[in-house]
């Protein structure tokens, strides 16, 4: 597993945009285009509206990709599914903190399986929700639309919770990457670096590109 330090940009693309018919071609394709993680959004049709895969898909992945799999749990019970999730071989595992669970005890299981420990909030959630664990995560992940689906605009409003998150974590002398997720292309990358965040996921603008190299590449810079 590949530790980046927080100042690093790390390009993320979200498999939710791939086309899942050709699922290993897409893998390929991203990681042949510079992708440092692939983004797995786990989503169970009740923490969000929508549904789409399970351990059994990211074991999949984990077989067949060398890359690290940053697996983000848009679920209820995150505690519950925890541990088919670090069996199938996610190396970063994010949780969100409105979800119904312990979750100071779940990123506690996330450290003690060795994986990456990320914690999520949603755009309507207030930073403060999270500050009581900054001390403890790798990663924050702020969403940057209302969670479910891919293909949406960034929400300007919620470059101000990357902007709290680096100031905290400069005013604590914290290390945690700050990731945003949701409505990321080349101008909005630049907003969202310029507020603090290092890595981007990005479904859409990524996999919808005709040469992903270059999306990718320029959003490296963005
Ligand atoms: C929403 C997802 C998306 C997604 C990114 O729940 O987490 O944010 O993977 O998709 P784009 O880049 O298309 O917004
Ligand atoms: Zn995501």
């Amino acid at each position: 597993m590949i530790q980046h330090p927080c100042t690093s940009r790390i390009i993320a693309p979200s498999l939710l945009a791939a086309d899942w018919s050709r699922l290993p071609e897409e893998c390929s394709r991203a990681i042949r285009a510079g992708a440092d993680w692939l983004h797995c959004d786990v989503m169970d049709g009740h923490f969000v509206d929508n549904i789409t895969f399970g351990p059994q898909f990211v074991e999949c992945l984990s077989k067949t990709n060398d890359i690290f799999l940053d697996v983000h749990l848009m679920i209820e019970r995150p505690d519950h599914y925890l541990p088919r999730f670090i069996q199938a071989g996610a190396d970063g595992i994010t949780v969100h903190v409105e979800a119904q669970h312990d979750v100071a005890e779940t990123l506690r299981r996330i450290r003690a399986a060795r994986c990456q420990v990320g914690l999520a909030l949603r755009p309507d959630t207030d930073f403060s929700k999270v500050v009581p664990y900054l001390d403890r995560i790798d990663l924050l992940l702020v969403m940057t639309v209302v969670p479910g689906f891919g293909g949406q605009p960034l929400i300007p409003e919620t470059l101000d919770t990357v902007r709290a998150a680096a100031a905290h974590r400069e005013a604590h002398g914290l290390k945690y990457h700050i990731e945003v997720d949701g409505g990321i292309n080349l101008a909005t990358a630049g907003m969202a670096t310029a507020a603090g965040a290092n890595v981007l996921v990005a479904g859409s603008s990524l996999f919808g590109a005709s040469d992903m190299g270059t999306a990718l590449s320029a959003m490296r810079v963005a």
